[in-house]
């Protein structure tokens, strides 16, 4: 698909943006009063990360904030999303806020404003204060009071600028695969007893939807969730059983409740595992209706297709890396040998966003709000030519065919490509390239791939074609 065929889908009001996050991207990691968050304490554990690196300073976006605005200026991007790091602006996760902390948010969303870029603000995206998490962190009730605190004061600090607020990042990744499997921070290994966690995030979300519509901030209000769709290995029904059992967890455990306000509703294969706390799901008693405020936008982060089996996997293999926990789960991943994969080993298969859309608007119908694809993306090994350009033809065919899918549904409203630059992947280190632009992790110098240009040309198709 060429640009121009590609814009020739979007909406004139589409909204082709990038996605980051601060633990990913920031570094200062122990300046200006910021303290250490979770995912500090997990990377300094030998053994977490892939290549052993530390968010410390990642692509150091904090004192280079301007270089970056200047490239997505350069590129038409029309919107930046960004979580905003709970550790710099509320040092202790609870009051009060740090000013430092405020003087740096103000000066990324003020400069987005003048480039015309919309600013896009994630309150929690993966990073809890690591004071918070030695009390417990989301297993504990507490953390969505201090939640909701946090949301009250980044609402005050920058409610009048901000256009659309996502409360939390992928709450489903947070509890597999920081309380369950632990192959991210906290890294606690609970199986099925991170179910727990699942009420405290729901209730969290719930709550800063309410402390943000009391201040009142003036942008729209959402919540982020990775879907996948879920097939079954074969036709044999305990592979079904698994396969729906996992749909429930990845797909249903957050948004039932956040959506229908209802209940989750625990599939067959769940029975055998239910003394283990998913019961706690299907009595939310009066939390039920803070969960389920009514929201602006779903964001939804699509990256690839699922195929499960029933029986554990002797290697343990998550989408984010092999782990001990893994192998005591009674269903394991599939591998797909029709897709081709990403550097991370995902399958690529854009028609699967199709199916997820298609799946949110049968289950949810009129309680679904606009959809924005808050992330989308593909890693690959860029490398930098000799003579200085980075050719990333795989990710840029890989971004034509999911925005062309999600540009082409009414129902969808954007589409992010995650990412902007390199950056710190979590797990995974500086192994993963996810960016258009790719960052010298050496030297931090930014170098625009063949992705960068051509997001500037789709913006380019776009203007030519809108009337003036
Ligand atoms: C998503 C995360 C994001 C990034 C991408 C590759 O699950 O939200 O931070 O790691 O995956």
């Amino acid at each position: 698909m060429t640009p121009e065929e590609v814009a020739a889908l979007m909406r004139p009001d589409f909204v082709f943006g990038v996605a980051s996050a601060a633990a990913q991207i920031e570094g200062a990691a122990d300046e200006d009063g910021r303290t250490p968050s979770t995912w500090d304490v997990f990377a300094a554990q030998p053994g977490t990360i892939s290549d052993g690196s530390t968010p410390a300073v990642t692509t150091d976006a904090y004192h280079r904030f301007d270089d970056d605005l200047a490239l997505m200026r350069d590129v038409g991007v029309d919107a930046s999303r960004f979580s905003l790091s709970w550790s710099r602006l509320m040092p202790d996760g609870r009051g009060p806020v740090n000013p430092k902390g405020v003087a740096y948010y103000d000066r990324v969303i003020d400069g987005l404003l003048e480039a015309g870029i919309r600013p896009v603000v994630t309150l929690f995206h993966w990073d809890t204060p690591a004071s918070l998490e030695e009390r417990g962190g989301w297993l504990r009730r507490d953390t969505a009071y201090r939640f909701a605190e946090f949301a009250s004061a980044a609402g005050h600090a920058f409610g009048d600028r901000v256009a659309d607020w996502i409360t939390l990042n992928e709450p489903t990744t947070v509890m597999l695969d920081g309380y369950a499997l632990g192959v991210h921070a906290p890294g606690r290994a609970k199986l099925f007893g991170a179910i727990r966690a699942v009420r405290t995030i729901l209730l969290a979300h719930g709550l800063a939807v309410d402390a943000l519509r009391a201040v009142p901030v003036t942008g729209r209000i959402g919540i982020t969730n990775v879907h996948t769709p879920v097939e079954s290995a074969s036709a044999a029904r305990e592979d079904h059983d698994a396969a729906d059992l996992f749909d429930f967890v990845h797909n249903r455990l957050f948004a039932d409740p956040v959506l229908l306000g209802r209940d989750a509703e625990l599939p067959r294969g769940a029975q055998g595992i239910d003394r283990l706390g998913l019961h706690i799901l299907s009595r939310l008693g009066r939390d039920r209706a803070v969960i389920s405020r009514p929201l602006d936008f779903y964001g939804l982060n699509y990256y690839f297709p699922t195929r499960i089996a029933a029986g554990a996997d002797p290697e343990g293999r998550t989408p984010d890396g092999a782990t001990e926990a893994m192998k005591d789960v009674p269903f394991r991943l599939e591998r797909f040998p029709e897709h081709p994969v990403t550097g991370f080993d995902w399958p690529i298969d854009p028609c699967s966003l199709g199916v997820v859309i298609d799946r949110m608007v049968e289950r949810y119908g009129d309680r679904l709000p606009r959809i924005l694809i808050t992330e989308g993306g593909a890693s690959f090994p860029d490398e930098i030519a000799p003579d200085g350009t980075v050719d990333d033809s795989a990710r840029v065919d890989y971004l034509a065919r999911h925005v062309a899918i999600a540009a082409a549904r009414p129902e969808v409203d954007g589409y992010f490509v995650w990412t902007f630059v390199d950056n710190w992947e979590w797990a995974a280190g500086f192994t993963q390239r996810f960016g258009m632009v790719h960052l010298d992790t050496e030297t931090l110098v930014r170098t625009p791939k063949s992705s960068y240009h051509w997001f500037r040309a789709v913006q380019q198709a776009r203007s030519r074609e809108a009337p003036s």
